[in-house]
């Protein structure tokens, strides 16, 4: 009798890259401490996650909740086979990035100017240029890159985004050379089909197996969304536990798609994640709870 695990059906898997961390408390008025952000993503990788963003390396006046990722990265327990990923707006937010030994990095641009503008300060052309020295660095030091494109399917300040947008900075981050492609509904306006219309136009310039989804779940639809994708051959998403998230700089937003609502999809499609969704349920109830107690923490 064969004691060897059975092999696992590419076609079969997916990943999920859990984000609450990041994106889940950047938005988040209630300053937690560095303790239990450790605890966060210590849990999340004891529970089967193999990739998980952990932080920013962005200014602090932005985004005061996460001014301690060189810390929350010191302190937390690094798993063999997970990567760690971050947040880097820019050259320096990439020197913090190394010195933390991040394990992947991703550069967040938009499709929209305005959101361009108000989320990290300057245009779309801009971002490009601040980009392109970060990820040909990081690529020269094996670090893996991903480029995410924000308001792919709507913009809190300019309202509908057109997917030759999206496709025009699709086209310039895969010309740099990132690794991967995030695809991002930051308010949760997308609908299965301006989800697959938006990734038709995005797959003209990128191959499927580089493509992941990131979807806010502010009116309820990015299972269906989600579920559009997986038509697609797309198999790879963020997701973040009890949908906690949203961005600051998007007025609106609500959370990220909720882990525990993913894993379910995925079960019932057939779909194996490697992830245990009980204790994602408990991680879930935990970190809700710690949030809905507001329990300030002296700066
Ligand atoms: P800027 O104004 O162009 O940069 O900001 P600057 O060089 O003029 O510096 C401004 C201040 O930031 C200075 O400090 C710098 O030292 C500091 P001051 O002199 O005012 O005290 N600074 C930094 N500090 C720490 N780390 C750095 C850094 N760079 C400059 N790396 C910048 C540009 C991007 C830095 C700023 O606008 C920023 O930090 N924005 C935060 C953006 C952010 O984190 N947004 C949320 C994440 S994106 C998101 O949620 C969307 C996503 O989930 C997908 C989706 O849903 O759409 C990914
Ligand atoms: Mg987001």
């Amino acid at each position: 009798m064969s004691t060897m695990t059975p092999a696992v059906d590419p076609a079969r898997h997916v990943t999920l890259v859990e984000v609450s961390p990041r994106d889940g408390l950047q938005n988040e008025k209630v300053m937690l401490p560095v303790d239990v952000k450790v605890e966060l993503v210590d849990r999340l990788s004891a529970a089967g996650f193999t990739r998980i963003e952990v932080t920013s390396f962005v200014s602090p006046k932005a985004v005061p909740q996460l001014a301690d990722a060189a810390e929350v990265m010191s302190r937390i327990k690094r798993v063999p086979g997970v990567r760690y990923e971050v947040l880097t707006p820019n050259a320096r937010g990439y020197a913090g990035a190394v010195a933390a030994g991040a394990d992947g990095i991703v550069v967040f641009g938009s499709a929209s100017e305005t959101f361009s503008q108000r989320n990290i300060n300057c245009s779309i052309a801009e971002s490009l240029e601040r980009f392109r020295p970060v990820v040909r660095d990081a690529r020269a030091a094996g670090v893996a890159v991903r480029g995410t494109v924000s308001c792919a399917l709507g913009c809190p300040y300019e309202g509908a985004v057109s997917p030759e947008a999206v496709a025009r900075v699709v086209r310039e981050l895969v010309a740099m050379g990132v690794d991967e492609l995030s695809i991002a509904d930051t308010i949760g306006v997308g609908t299965p089909d301006s989800t697959r219309a938006v990734m038709h136009a995005v797959l003209e310039h990128m191959d499927v197996n580089k493509l992941n989804g990131h979807f806010h779940d502010t009116y309820g639809r990015a299972i269906a969304n989600i579920g559009a994708c997986l038509d697609l051959g797309i198999r790879c998403f963020d997701a973040s536990v009890a949908g906690i998230g949203g961005c600051p700089f998007a007025p609106g937003a609500t959370g990220n798609v909720a882990t525990e609502s993913v894993l379910a999809l995925l079960a019932t499609r057939g779909f194996e994640t490697g992830i245990d969704a009980k204790a994602v349920e408990g991680i879930g109830r935990w970190i809700r709870a710690l949030l809905t107690q507001a329990v300030p923490v002296a700066q």
